[in-house]
């Protein structure tokens, strides 16, 4: 390959230019060699961020990053393959449900995941809360999973796109997270390297979401559908409403009891309802006419649970850890609830021990918050609106100044908000 200037694609970005496919490839490849280095990455990270990049260019980014390392193939398998991404949300337990849920239906699920950062959950940390249950999967075990069990939950292996682990630890540190095209061809590279032939990505959108506008939120949903459907892979995504927590536990082991409940075909009803809706558009994508509630409702999904967690080497009986430090948040005065901020929850969770700071600290399993009323309840003075869980004294306090203020009540009848905003199809 011909050699470039790294400055002068810098400058080229910089100033609006379009840059070309050898330009693109050339950089990319530098800087998994290391001949690029950070400093000028990040320059072109930032370009990238005020200037964008056209369809062709993201097109060509996206194939770059897919092409730096291996791509999975579940050809062959007996069922068709659908993944679904979410970008991550507060109280977001709906990947534990509904790999074995759209697996009961007949499809097979290849869901590899991450661990939380910051004030959102990781599937990954959620599911570690079960004793014995391990993450780190060959690709044969796991394809050979998805044959027999129909779905599994995992990490994503080092092999996956590696130059997008250090993009995203670049964007990290500079600035750089929340540009359209660096999200998109990040998670797509991800999710077409893994070899699903369809996905669904719920797209979340509100105060506890990392995008705050139904515009913002409309044009990443577009552009990733785009980048999938030119891959082959049938995508459709869905805007949910991240404004007030999904569910009622946000925390690991909390998350993963709820998540049970639903997979009996109990717990929160909007999550069944959003699982139900994501499942019938997965079902949908690969021709299945199945109806996911029933799956529910009969055992069906959860048996498919079970078998997943086992397969993992977990045990789907064991008890969960409980955090031994609790304390209740009692309402100042009798109201209605208009708004409980889904943001302050993920912060409180976080620093009660549910999430980590930094890629390295670990995480409680038994930590987290209850949330005991939604938006549009009517609450007494003195009724408990939050039940926190931490392992010591010095996390309790610090998540409980976080959540004081969280629920703000009123007089006035609280808006009730749909949590599925709009669905965004191919074309
Ligand atoms: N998740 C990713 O995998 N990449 C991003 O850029 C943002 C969220």
């Amino acid at each position: 390959m011909s050699s470039f200037s790294a400055v002068d694609i810098i400058t080229a970005k910089r100033d609006g230019a379009a840059l070309n496919d050898e330009a693109i490839a050339w950089m990319l490849g530098a800087y998994v060699k290391g001949e690029v280095a950070d400093e000028q990455m990040s320059a072109l990270l930032m370009a990238i961020f005020f200037n964008g990049l056209g369809s062709h260019e993201l097109l060509t980014w996206t194939d770059c990053m897919i092409a730096s390392g291996e791509r999975l193939n579940l050809k062959g398998l007996s069922r068709p393959t659908v993944d679904k991404h979410s970008t991550g949300g507060v109280g977001d337990k709906i990947s534990l449900i509904l790999a074995p849920l759209v697996a009961s239906c007949g499809a097979a699920v290849p869901q590899l995941s991450g661990r939380g950062l910051g004030h959102t959950g990781g599937t990954l940390d959620k599911l570690e809360s079960i004793p014995g249950w391990r993450a780190l999967l060959s690709n044969d075990e796991m394809r050979d999973q998805l044959e027999g069990v129909g779905a599994v939950i995992c990490a994503a292996g080092q092999g996956l796109a590696p130059v997008d682990r250090k993009l995203y630890a670049l964007r990290d540190v500079t600035g750089t997270v929340e540009s359209i095209p660096l999200i998109s061809s990040s998670i797509m590279s991800k999710k077409i390297a893994e070899g699903t032939k369809a996905l669904v990505l719920d797209v979340k959108v509100g105060r506890g979401a990392f995008i705050k506008t139904i515009e913002r939120a409309r044009e990443l949903a577009t552009t990733m559908v785009s980048l999938g459907t030119s891959h082959g892979v049938a995508t459709v995504a869905q805007l949910t409403s991240m404004n007030q927590p999904l569910g009622r536990a946000v925390g690991n082991a909390l998350e993963v009891t709820e998540a049970v409940e639903v997979l009996q075909g109990g717990g929160p009803l909007d999550v069944r309802d959003l699982t139900l809706g994501l499942a019938r558009i997965m079902l949908e994508l690969v021709g299945i006419n199945e109806d996911p509630a029933a799956m529910l409702d009969d055992g069906s999904a959860y048996e498919v649970y079970r078998a997943m967690i086992k397969a993992q080497g977990g045990d789907p009986d064991a008890a969960l850890e409980v955090a031994r430090f609790r304390d209740v948040v009692l309402a100042p005065q009798d109201g209605i609830v208009q708004s409980v901020d889904a943001l302050n929850v993920g912060i409180a969770a976080w620093r009660l021990g549910a999430g980590r700071a930094r890629k390295e600290d670990p995480v409680s399993a038994g930590a987290g918050v209850m949330c005991l009323v939604r938006e549009g309840d009517y609450v007494e003075a003195g009724q408990p609106l939050f039940e926190l869980f931490a392992d010591d004294d010095d996390h309790l306090s610090r998540g409980r100044e976080t959540i004081i203020g969280a629920v703000k009540l009123g007089e006035e009848p609280a808006r009730q908000e749909p949590i599925l905003l709009e669905k965004i199809t191919a074309g």
